[in-house]
């Protein structure tokens, strides 16, 4: 576990009487991409907001590298990169001269090294001098991205970033967001899209209602259904009772599909046990899903 880069402390932000986020604490670490999951209003937006104070928070404390964002909040700031809504451009613009303008505007000083390697590595080399006018939304994002990193932050907070994205687009923003990552920039993302944070999240909390329930390891999600394969086959009430008769514990998926707590040297023997009075059409290792994980935490909690 690397050193802490972001800790989010008993936050809260209510409107009026409404409390729309509750006592939310967590810690993003050094090196990691953290996930906020939740379905539609849940308030992964407010919190993210409320991190980088777009919002004010009612009460809580955010540390940025140890330091209490509101004690001060232009040295710790300069230590975020975001994307929170829609990134805005100048059109009329290249996207060089639009990173260019940006960096003038940083309380860093950014050279023009640094930029270009920030354009290699959102991979808009070769379009970086087309006006941003010309970009797909793909690009957009990407120069969204070199935007929000080219001052080096500790952390990069992206809200929803793989909207409207293709699934090329969302595979070459994954691509990137795991090579900044792995040089050790923390990453704080929400997304209600399950299979895009699986895929990218090291850890991961759930908010539900403006409260946090649980936070998990991607790895013990998918850890979790090690031990468990998955069987096509003719006549499922007959395959559970049979392996149920030598204790093997098997539950029925659906009419065609049951799912067996065994381990791969086992396998032989259930097929030995099943096949005289069952066809197997398939015998397939159980993986781990975000999905089925999301839906048992949050007892079917739609997205
Ligand atoms: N300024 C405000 N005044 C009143 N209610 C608000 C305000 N801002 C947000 N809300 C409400 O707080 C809740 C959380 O909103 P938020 O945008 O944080 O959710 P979200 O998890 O980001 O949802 P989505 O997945 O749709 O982006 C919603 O019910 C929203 O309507
Ligand atoms: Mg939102």
């Amino acid at each position: 576990m690397g050193k802490t880069v972001l800790q989010i402390k008993n936050l809260s932000k209510r409107v009026g009487k409404k409390t729309i986020v509750q006592n939310i604490n967590f810690d993003v670490y050094e090196g990691e991409v953290f996930g906020l999951l939740g379905p539609n209003g849940a308030g992964k937006t407010t919190i993210i907001r409320s991190i980088v104070s777009l919002i004010s928070r009612s009460s809580g404390t955010v540390l940025i590298n140890g330091m209490d964002v509101s004690i001060d909040f232009k040295k710790t700031i300069a230590e975020v990169g975001a994307i929170i809504e829609n990134p805005e451009f100048y059109m009329y613009m290249s996207g060089l001269e639009n990173l260019k303008q940006f960096a003038r505007m940083s309380r860093k000083d950014i050279s023009n090294e640094t930029i270009q390697e920030i354009v290699d590595k959102v991979k808009l080399t070769n379009a970086i001098n087309q006006k941003v006018k010309t970009y797909s939304l793909g690009m957009r994002q990407r120069l969204g991205l070199a935007q929000a990193l080219i001052h080096k932050p500790s952390i990069l907070i992206l809200d929803e970033p793989t909207n409207g994205l293709d699934p090329q687009g969302m595979a070459e923003f994954r691509d990137i967001i795991r090579e900044v990552s792995s040089q050790g920039t923390a990453v704080l993302i929400s997304s209600h899209l399950l299979g895009e944070i699986q895929q990218i999240t090291d850890r991961f909390a759930i908010i539900e209602k403006g409260q946090l329930t649980h936070i998990e390891t991607m790895s013990d999600v998918m850890e979790d259904s090690h031990g468990k394969y998955v069987l096509k086959v003719s006549d499922v009430k007959k395959a559970i009772e049979l392996l149920g008769s030598k204790e093997f514990i098997a539950i029925e998926l659906d009419d065609n599909y049951l799912e067996v707590a065994i381990n791969e040297p086992q396998i032989p023997e259930i097929i030995r046990l099943l096949i005289e009075s069952v066809d197997i059409y398939s015998i397939v290792a159980k993986t781990g899903s975000l999905e089925d994980r999301f839906l048992e935490l949050t007892e079917g909690g739609a997205l």
